[in-house]
């Protein structure tokens, strides 16, 4: 969905969210495959920028995200894997990025860092390991506009889904208030959409299940249905 710059959280509108992860592309065709993506019903692009720190891996920075900015009307969801969070979340911000989401394993000062983001007028979201517990969040859950639960060790795409994460979200779900959101990303298919949406995620972020399929438009569109129909369960 096109929406203006600023906040997306404030702007999308409640129910499901279908977010691919631009890591799984075919990066040399990657304008087709986000077209794909867009035709297919997708609301947000998530684009994961890593260090090579915080996790063993590196992947795009803020030239890629300034690219897709001036590509794509989408909001772009942000997810930093880095050790310098406040470093990155600047740099990338002045890039085009519409929500930052940092893990709270590596900010320095949480609330400083989501005051910061809003102050630039973006969204703010705080994220967590699998081995990270709930409570770790509760001095800055109410500040965020999302949670993201990480349901594969972060760092690359292609894992399996880990299950345990489900009480997680549950519980997760239930300290969240009206209009903020939780997002769930790792492993993300039909079936383990369907059960995160049952356990109380309404943002969905899949890669492969989505780019690495002969059908990106028709992938998006069946992540959806499969949300909403365990929703209305
Ligand atoms: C992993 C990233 C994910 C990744 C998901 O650290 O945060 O966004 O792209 O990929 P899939 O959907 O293939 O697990
Ligand atoms: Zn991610």
């Amino acid at each position: 969905m096109a929406i203006e710059r600023g906040n997306p959280w404030q702007q999308l509108p409640a129910g499901a969210l279908i977010a691919p992860s631009v890591l799984a592309c075919d990066f040399a065709h990657a304008g087709a495959q986000i077209d794909a993506a867009v035709s297919g019903g997708a609301d947000l692009l998530h684009l994961d920028v890593m260090d090579g720190h915080f996790v063993p891996n590196l992947s795009m920075g803020p030239e890629i995200v300034h690219s897709l900015r001036n590509y794509t009307n989408l909001p772009l969801d942000v997810h930093i894997m880095v050790t310098d969070p406040d470093y990155y979340a600047e740099k990338l911000s002045e890039a085009g990025a519409d929500s930052i989401t940092f893990h709270i394993e590596a900010a320095e000062d949480p609330k400083r860092l989501v005051d910061r983001l809003h102050e630039r007028g973006i969204g703010a979201g705080v994220t967590l390991r699998p081995g990270t517990p709930a409570e770790t969040l509760s001095e800055i859950i109410a500040n965020v506009d999302l949670v993201l639960v990480m349901t594969v060790e972060p760092g690359y795409g292609g894992q399996f889904f880990m299950t345990e994460q489900l009480s997680k979200i549950a519980a997760i779900s239930k300290r969240l208030s009206p209009g903020q959101r939780l997002e769930v990303d790792g492993g993300i298919n039909v079936d383990t959409a369907a059960r995160c949406a049952e356990a109380g995620a309404d943002v969905f972020v899949a890669g492969s299940a989505i780019f690495r399929t002969n059908d990106i438009s028709g992938s998006v569109a069946m992540l959806r249905q499969a949300v909403e129909v365990a929703c209305q369960q």
